[in-house]
């Protein structure tokens, strides 16, 4: 790991989403300090509905100019933005609904324009149009929140599948085999274009696949969340200490 590559281990899960609020607010404020907004994708799952749910509620008072934010997705699955499994619902019911984003600022995976592959299409086009990017540019985000799943994965980049090997694409639809279902996933390069990548790991059953991806030779292709290490841009791991009880070159939270 480089050495702008920093992991960090607190104590619990609490401890975890107030760092992770710090960390997000501080992205934040340099973002806006340097470039009038601050964009970041959220990641999906549920490690980070308590950090949105901190946002939501002490963000504003810590400084937070959420007029000024702009909402993506690092991933999305196949299902209607209501539906249990959404990762925006999670995020509309953890923080959107309750602070001052605009709502033309919200970019949704919007998956009921058509099959996966037009679902992709059209987020990476709109991902574009935000980003005014020129043809071939990929976006940089200022802020990509990352989470890491038991088997190595994060976003929807799964082992041993197709997502992986695209260079070109700003997202995709990728078929999850051991899930047998598509989801929606921004790709490797637009994570490895980031001004910043935030992952939040906690819990006992992570600690295997954050020993693995930190501290093993296993291959990126079975171990995707090896796969992201920004170009140009910082890369933070912040882990409770259940997560990180598998490590052994970082110390545990004192
Ligand atoms: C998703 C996420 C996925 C998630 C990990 C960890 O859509 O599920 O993008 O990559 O971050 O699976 O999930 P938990 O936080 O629920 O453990």
């Amino acid at each position: 790991m480089d050495v702008r590559s920093k992991v960090r281990v607190v104590t619990d899960s609490r401890e975890l989403a107030l760092a992770a609020t710090s960390e997000v607010l501080r992205h934040a404020r340099e973002a806006i300090d340097a470039r009038a907004c601050f964009r970041i994708a959220l990641a999906g799952g549920s490690t980070p509905r308590a950090l949105y749910a901190e946002l939501a509620e002490h963000g504003a008072e810590q400084g937070a100019d959420f007029s000024r934010w702009q909402v993506f997705f690092g991933d999305e699955r196949c299902v209607p933005p209501d539906h249990p499994e959404s990762n925006f619902r999670t995020a509309r019911e953890a923080l959107l609904a309750h602070v001052l984003i605009p709502r033309d600022h919200v970019y949704r995976v919007r998956t009921e324009v058509g099959r996966p592959n037009e679902v992709a299409n059209a987020y990476a086009s709109e991902i574009r149009r935000a980003f005014d990017l020129a043809p071939g540019e990929m976006p940089r985000f200022d802020l990509a929140l990352l989470g890491l799943g038991t088997d190595g994965h994060t976003a929807s980049l799964f082992p041993e599948t197709s997502a992986l090997e695209e260079t070109e694409r700003i997202a995709v639809e990728n078929f999850v085999p051991r899930l047998d279902a598509h989801r929606i996933t921004l790709t490797i390069p637009v994570f490895n274009a980031a001004h910043a990548v935030l992952f939040l790991v906690e819990g006992k059953d992570k600690a295997p696949a954050l020993h693995a991806v930190l501290e093993s030779d296993i291959t990126e292709r079975d171990c995707p969340a090896k796969s992201i290490a920004p170009s140009d841009g910082s890369l933070q791991w912040l882990v409770d200490r259940a997560a990180g009880a598998e490590l052994a070159t970082v110390r545990q939270a004192t």
